[in-house]
């Protein structure tokens, strides 16, 4: 048994009850605790031998190591550049098959692909440049105050001071070129994603749904037209304007013009004759919560009360989506509907005010 093993933890115990409420207990030869003594429990191995590199000793491989450093730092300048032409040329809705994958966008992927290797460069770069041509010093710290004492704080300072000189800043331009160059181009991606990500502006894209005049009211998703004759007591229909097919932004308008569909009997609707925008009873309302977006899923046929699941605000049907519980703050706009020469359920006018939650501008 070794010496910190069971016989020596018996022989602790032991003494550790004798001298148990002592200032000092005994646990190893040569030390006791309290005393500030430390063991001595193995050799202090010391530092390896220190291998002096190839580009410490070879003036050639220094200048090799100085130009793969430097080819480094222009593989990040290079994919800096594809990322900021790529950024303008390539358009969004372009796409490309990739196996495995399937299908995706080629804007994400080039500008990802390019943004890599733009950090990588210079990444990859900066190491190999430690590696090689940085000082190559071997440097033991003692534990020491936290507060570092007056020459450490005066050597740090030189040390920054000095830091290009020891880096060899001075002496091998091109290395301080192609890094400026290429740390330089690197701030423009990020300049471009913050002004990027702020445009371009919403315009009028808040205030207006697809839905124009005319266009028939379809199943979501089945598409198919709906007669007002399919639209039965206490029945329900998700529905979308029949021209989203030919959308280019078929998510964002999807979004937007999502509409509740049911019928009520006509007599318990209370608004005005002239504000009846139904169809013998049938009703058409938008979807999307006047709170904060959510889908308004949920209908309660018996009490006719339209419930959004997100923070449950409620809208009472038979009084134009009135909010009768819950944090939002304005009806559910309606949709304005009649039937086309055959039947079918159009929209008689767009919606008349912004649907979903408040923004700036709604007015
Ligand atoms: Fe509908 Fe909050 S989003 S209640």
């Amino acid at each position: 048994m070794n010496e910190h093993g069971t016989e020596h933890g018996d022989e602790l115990a032991d003494q550790g009850s004798a001298g148990f409420g002592s200032t000092a207990v005994r646990l190893d030869q040569g030390h006791i605790e309290g005393t500030g003594h430390l063991p001595v429990r193995f050799e202090n191995p010391g530092m390896p031998p220190h291998i002096p590199r190839a580009a410490d000793l070879d003036e050639l491989a220094a200048k090799r190591a100085e130009k793969q450093v430097a080819a480094f730092f222009g593989i990040s300048m290079l994919g800096t550049l594809v990322f900021l032409v790529a950024y303008f040329a390539i358009p969004m809705e372009a796409q490309v098959f990739l196996p495995g994958i399937g299908k995706a966008n080629v804007s994400n992927i080039v500008l990802g692909v390019s943004l890599a290797l733009g950090m990588l460069g210079i990444g990859i770069g900066a190491v190999h440049w430690a590696k090689t041509l940085m000082p190559d010093t071997e440097v033991v710290e003692e534990r020491h105050p936290l507060r570092s004492g007056d020459e450490a704080r005066r050597g740090f300072v030189s040390t920054v001071l000095n830091g290009g000189t020891d880096a060899q800043l001075d002496r091998r331009p091109l290395i301080k070129y192609s890094l400026g160059g290429a740390l330089g181009l690197f701030a423009l991606p990020m300049v471009l994603q913050v002004a990027g990500s702020l445009g371009p502006l919403p315009e009028d894209g808040l205030s207006k749904t697809p839905w124009k005049k005319g266009d028939r009211l379809v199943r979501d998703p089945e598409h198919t037209p709906i007669k007002a004759t399919d639209v039965t007591l206490g029945s329900v229909f998700h529905v979308l304007p029949e021209s989203i097919k030919d959308s280019k932004h078929v998510l964002e308008d999807k979004a937007k013009a999502a509409v509740l569909l049911m019928r009520l009997e006509p007599e318990i609707i209370q608004v005005a004759k002239e504000r009846d925008w139904g169809y013998e009873g049938i009703v058409a309302y938008s979807k999307i919560c006047t709170h904060v977006g959510c889908p308004v899923g949920l209908y309660e046929q018996q009490t006719h009360h339209l419930l959004c699941p997100c923070h449950q605000s409620t809208f009472d049907v038979t009084q134009d989506c009135k909010v009768i519980f819950g944090p939002a703050k304005r009806p559910l706009p309606q949709l304005k509907i009649t039937v086309d020469d055959e039947g079918y359920l159009v929209a008689d006018a767009p919606f008349r005010e912004a649907v979903g939650p408040s923004f700036w501008e709604r007015g």
